[in-house]
């Protein structure tokens, strides 16, 4: 899709328009004749959200109403969401332009409305013979934004559609080498630094998990840590981003049964997620020291592959019992965000990762399990975004005594504990390797991927979560102030 900004006049535009219509307006620039209007206003007052659509053939006029007396993440969120339902009547028409302005309405709103079409536009269409009808251009009224303005966001949504591809793409198409090789070719195009590991470097950084997680496989595995360091950061320590990169999970010997594999090519959501979130701060040259720490890897049930009953060393050297290899995303992870700590000593751990099922069981797909351990205010900074950017937070609790159920009788710790609390648990493994560091885990496996199309999500791989972490990125230094008396 390609943006534009530009003089915009309703009573004689030439072309598809979108009319975003608030409710505290004067009708004055609504290219509407009386009975359009007295219509119009018949509408408003049954369903406030209605879109209403007029033919000016051979174009299309959308009034979008919408209740700008509304809370405004509330109002912003209906306006991505009726931009979808724009997106799939230009669709049906076959139109692949569209200009966008409004009344009653302010840039903020003119931005969630640009942000739902383009996120809503995005298919897959990689192995389609017959590629579906999309938009080509949006022309955004001048009067509300600057190029200088739409450039970064434009940058970031792109990061998004970047991340949708990724995680849409199936393991025979892109697995830890590939992967990791568009990933290095990604930074050198940003002015990111890329370090690759491969197999041999990570068995002699002796990071036991990836390791034992790759042993059924028949590709290598990757670490991969990208680092963004701009000219005076406003942290002095970096923040680290870890994510989940299971390239394929199978289940391993503990093989996924009937369709519970189905989908499984999204298990390196997590790691897409912050290779896209570095990227687009990285681009948008936002004022923080970001470090991206990425374990990749398939999770196979191959001859060597690795059993339950196996004790591995870990990176930091905790001995992990294996009860099921299934459980294999927090065993990579483990190893990533003992690396982090043991070696960039980062004022913040956040990971994202389609860690459990449970997740999905307990909240649905309209938010992300959530937990922190010494990380109360980042905690709170990012529910607050979360809210804005309507990529929310549910905050599990991380209560001593879930610690007791991953001990161990032969190792220190085990990859699962009971059948309760899977989600809580699987972030208590984790939060053993951040040790005494401020730390967030993220479990994303409810939202990263969607079944079928959720409002501005098409069906398939999402990007939920990289909003989120770039309006908390972007709102970096409220962290590092001290606190107002
Ligand atoms: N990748 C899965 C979690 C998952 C499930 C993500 C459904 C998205 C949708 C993870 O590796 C896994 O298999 N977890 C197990 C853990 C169990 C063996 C303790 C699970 O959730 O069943
Ligand atoms: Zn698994
Ligand atoms: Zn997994």
């Amino acid at each position: 899709m390609k943006f534009e900004i530009g003089q915009i006049n309703p009573k004689d535009h030439e072309g598809n328009l979108v009319f975003l219509y608030g409710t505290v307006v004067a009708d004055r620039s609504l290219p509407l004749s009386k009975k359009e209007l007295d219509y119009l206003k018949t509408c408003r007052v049954d369903e406030p959200d209605t879109i209403v659509v007029f033919d000016r053939l051979p174009y299309k006029l959308f009034i979008v109403n919408f209740d700008s007396e509304l809370d405004a993440d509330q109002c912003q969120e209906r306006l991505r969401r009726s931009a979808a339902k724009v997106v799939d009547m230009l669709r049906n028409a076959k139109q692949t332009q569209v200009s966008l302005t409004g009344e009653g309405v302010i840039p903020e709103e003119v931005v969630a409305f640009a942000e739902g079409l383009f996120l809503a536009d995005y298919t897959f269409d990689r192995y389609k013979s017959e590629k579906p009808v999309h938009i080509e251009q949006l022309t955004i009224d001048q009067s509300f934004l600057s190029p200088d303005e739409l450039k970064p966001l434009v940058t970031l949504w792109d990061c998004i559609r970047q991340c949708r591809e990724w995680v849409n793409t199936p393991v025979s198409d892109l697995n830890a080498e590939s992967f990791a090789a568009q990933l290095q070719q990604r930074a050198a195009e940003t002015g990111v630094d890329c370090t690759v590991f491969d197999k041999k470097q990570i068995e002699s950084l002796r990071m036991g998990g990836l390791v034992a997680v790759n042993k059924g496989s028949v590709d290598e595995p990757r670490f991969v840590v990208l680092e963004y360091n701009p000219g005076q950061a406003v942290n002095s320590k970096p923040l680290a981003l870890v994510g989940k990169g299971i390239m394929y999970d199978t289940g391993g010997l503990n093989i996924k049964p009937d369709n519970y594999m189905q989908e499984m090519k999204s298990d390196m959501a997590g790691a897409a997620t912050m290779a896209s979130v570095l990227f687009a701060a990285a681009a948008n040259r936002l004022p923080v020291h970001i470090v991206a720490f990425l374990p990749l890897t398939d999770n196979r049930p191959g001859f060597n592959a690795y059993a339950a009953d196996d004790v591995i060393r870990m990176y930091d050297g905790t001995t992990v019992e294996v009860v099921n290899t299934d459980a294999e995303g927090r065993i990579i992870l483990a190893d990533a965000i003992a690396y982090a700590v043991g070696n960039y000593d980062p004022e913040l751990v956040i990971d994202a990762a389609t860690l459990t099922g449970a997740a999905v069981r307990a909240i649905g797909t309209y938010g992300i399990a959530a937990m922190q351990q010494n990380a109360e205010n980042a905690f709170n900074l990012l529910r607050i975004v979360g809210k804005k950017v309507y990529e929310r937070l549910a905050e599990f609790p991380f209560w001593s005594e879930y610690d007791e159920l991953i001990k161990s009788e032969v190792a220190d710790i085990k990859n699962c504990g009971i059948p309760q609390a899977g989600t809580i648990t699987a972030g208590k493994f984790l939060a053993h390797f951040a040790r005494k560091t401020p730390y967030i885990h993220l479990d994303i496996a409810g939202v990263a991927y969607f079944t079928k199309k959720q409002e501005y999500f098409a069906c398939g791989a999402s990007g939920y979560g990289i909003r989120l972490l770039y309006a908390f990125i972007q709102t970096y230094d409220l962290l590092n102030k001290p606190a107002d008396k």
